[in-house]
């Protein structure tokens, strides 16, 4: 396996890069870039640590180099939330920095399966979608938005308040990955049950946990040791998948199958190519089919605005 982390030399992309190196197959490559100098010291650095996974470092114009045979490409750049922003605050720095990226990917290694980690993952991911449609390479099984983050902050929120052991419950989390687009399906946690109020409050808990990271760091980042691994998770199962290992499902933010929107997260069965199946989401309570209505129009819109980036740039460019 060849994976490609764009972005490494940043919070999520230093954290996510540690446990791939403790965490990828033996004889898998993993190459940092980022515009960064630091990133060939990085790459120093987490060579010293023993295993079997060789790590590059890249910075500046070597990016089409690095892309070459990839197998997996993550992309982590672009800027980070303060307290006051919300996710679409990033969108007009990243949809930029998302946009020139995603093109080298589609040059460069356009059969690579490219997790998007940088927000706001709702808007961004149809601009990459619509950047490899027009360089003829779009393969909707290969596009991934990672929204793990909020299924490992459901697993935690309900662990706690039922004093369960968080590693062993599974919360689905539907939708998108901003505000009230997150939903956590919460009558489909195995084994345990909520009262009306505890499911109110738990989701909007769920879907505002990202401010709780940001404000506590108090202007220096949000959320990113929480998401590398988050991350980890999401391509140890693609990275599982692509080597023909069954039954690896995650939630993802993709073109899938529902009726909700165009790019909705769902979960999905990952095989050879990506995505090999959609799966259902699953009976929905009648709290969640109300906010999954509210939620589609509000994911809807973010799409859109990704959608009308993309003409504008392309029209000037
Ligand atoms: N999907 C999620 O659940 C989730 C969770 C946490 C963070 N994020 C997002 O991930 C992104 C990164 O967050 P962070 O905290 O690691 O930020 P950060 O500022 O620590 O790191 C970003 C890195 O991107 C690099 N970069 C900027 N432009 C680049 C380019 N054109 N090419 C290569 N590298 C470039 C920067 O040099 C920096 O090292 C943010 O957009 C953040 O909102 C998403």
């Amino acid at each position: 396996m060849k994976v490609v982390i764009i972005g490494a030399a940043g919070g999520t992309g230093q954290a996510l890069s540690l446990l791939l190196k403790t965490q990828l197959p033996p004889g898998s490559d993993l190459s940092l870039y980022d515009i960064m100098p630091v990133t060939k010291g990085i790459a120093v650095d987490l060579s010293h640590i023993p295993s079997a996974v060789t790590v590059k470092g890249y910075f500046g114009d070597s990016l089409p180099i690095v892309l070459k045979e990839a197998d997996i490409v993550l992309i982590t750049a672009g800027v980070a939330r303060k307290p006051g922003m919300d996710r679409s605050d990033l969108f007009n720095i990243n949809a930029g920095i998302i946009y020139d990226l995603v093109k080298q990917v589609g040059r460069n290694c356009p059969k690579a399966c490219l997790g998007i980690i940088t927000n706001p993952v709702n808007t961004l991911v149809p601009i990459a979608a619509n950047v490899l449609k027009k360089l003829g390479v779009y393969d909707p099984r290969k596009l991934f938005g990672i929204t793990t983050l909020d299924v490992i902050r459901a697993s935690f929120f309900v662990g706690s308040l039922k004093n369960e052991d968080s590693s062993k419950i599974t919360v689905p989390v539907i939708g998108g990955h901003s505000g009230i687009t997150i939903l956590p399906l919460l009558s489909q946690v195995n084994g345990i049950s909520f009262s009306d109020q505890e499911v109110e409050q738990l989701t909007s808990r769920i879907q505002n946990a990202g401010n709780d990271v940001v404000e506590a760091k108090a202007g220096d980042g949000a959320a990113t040791l929480s998401m590398g691994y988050a991350a980890l998770k999401f391509t140890m199962s693609l990275v599982d998948g692509l080597q023909g290992k069954p039954n690896k499902v995650e939630y993802a933010f993709v073109a899938g199958n529902t009726a909700y929107a165009p790019y909705f997260s769902q979960p999905v069965l990952l095989g050879r190519e990506g995505v090999k199946e959609y799966l259902d989401v699953g009976p929905l309570s009648t709290f969640e089919q109300q906010a999954v209505e509210k939620l589609s129009s509000v994911l809807k819109q973010e799409i859109v605005l990704g959608e009308q980036f993309f003409k504008e740039r392309t029209s000037t460019s």
